[in-house]
């Protein structure tokens, strides 16, 4: 199974209601970051993680995502057996990129499938959105627009591809401080947020248009000010990365992610180069991409 990562290309953040969360219009595009995960049949639930971004920060516990979504869906369906989760992580953990929701994404398709259970996508989006708010467009994936939480879903017209180039951070950021962050610099400014976000009709038409250029002007996040608050050094990699050519920078959900959006693949592999030169590594991806999906089922396969 493969899942995409996802970049926020506009994030308006609302009211916090009573639960904690907060009211999102937010616009996603899941990316050609990808985590893989291969599940086959075992007494237990485990998982083991490896990759370029697998590190001591992954549990492999209860409060690994990837077990947590075999758990419900066990529970959820009566399923008595197990599984074993390998994750390959390329998505940066606490990134702000849904890596952790693109594991879950991942291991309800992969078990679905494993475990005979016939489920809907509609009933593998319920589960999903128990999990995590990012977790029905790891599902989804391509362009959409998520409201609510952030986990009720309109796809989006998107036509051609997007370049953006990645600069990750070794640290991760934690959601729930940024969000409490914006809160609190709201609270400060005695700002009233009742209203509801709205995606601005630029960002669907520069979609629509399918000219970088036009979305670049049209990208925005509301937790990028409390992001860059509590991580001052996101200002500097901003910065380079405008420097180094792209035709704009944003945080990506709560980041520390900064994604770049470059004007094609050239722009993009230059705006990689360039970083390089000044001691930044970055990667370049595109947009948009497919939601989670099988790459190969042979275990699956080799039982029927
Ligand atoms: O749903 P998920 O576990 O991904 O959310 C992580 C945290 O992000 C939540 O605990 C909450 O602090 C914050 N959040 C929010 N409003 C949303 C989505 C997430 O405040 N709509």
């Amino acid at each position: 199974m493969r899942a995409p990562g996802k970049i926020n290309l506009y994030l308006g953040v609302g009211a916090r209601e009573d639960d904690g969360y907060h009211e999102l219009a937010t616009v996603f595009q899941a990316v050609s970051l990808f985590e893989d995960v291969t599940a086959t049949i075992a007494s237990d639930i485990t998982v083991r993680t490896t990759g370029p971004e697998a590190h001591d920060g992954v549990p492999a516990d209860e409060r690994n995502l990837a077990v947590r979504a075999a758990k419900l869906l066990a529970d959820r369906t009566g399923y008595r057996g197990g599984a074993h989760l390998e994750i390959h992580k390329r998505v940066p953990v606490a990134g702000g990129m849904g890596g952790g929701s693109a594991d879950a994404a991942a291991t309800l398709v992969a078990l679905d499938h494993l475990w005979q259970l016939g489920l809907s996508i509609q009933e593998l989006h319920e589960i999903g959105s128990e999990l995590g708010a990012d977790v029905p467009f790891a599902l989804q994936g391509g362009t959409a627009i998520g409201t609510g939480r952030g986990d009720d879903l309109h796809p989006v017209l998107a036509t051609g591809r997007f370049d953006w180039v990645l600069l990750t951070s070794k640290r991760g950021l934690s959601t729930p401080e940024v969000y409490g962050h914006l809160d609190a610099l709201r609270d400060e400014r005695s700002i009233d947020f009742g209203v509801l976000p709205e995606v601005p009709a630029a960002v669907l038409q520069s979609l629509r248009g399918g000219f970088p250029e036009d979305l670049a002007e049209a990208l925005h996040n509301d937790l990028q000010r409390p992001a860059c608050e509590l991580r001052p050094e996101l200002a500097d990699t901003i910065r380079h990365g405008i420097v180094a050519g792209a035709l704009n920078a944003i945080v990506s959900g709560s980041g520390p992610t900064v994604a770049l959006l470059c004007g094609g693949p050239e722009e993009a592999a230059a705006a990689v180069e360039r970083l390089r030169e000044v001691g930044l590594t970055s990667q370049h991806v595109h947009g948009p991409v497919p939601g989670a999906r099988i790459m190969n089922a042979t275990s699956t396969a080799a039982t029927s």
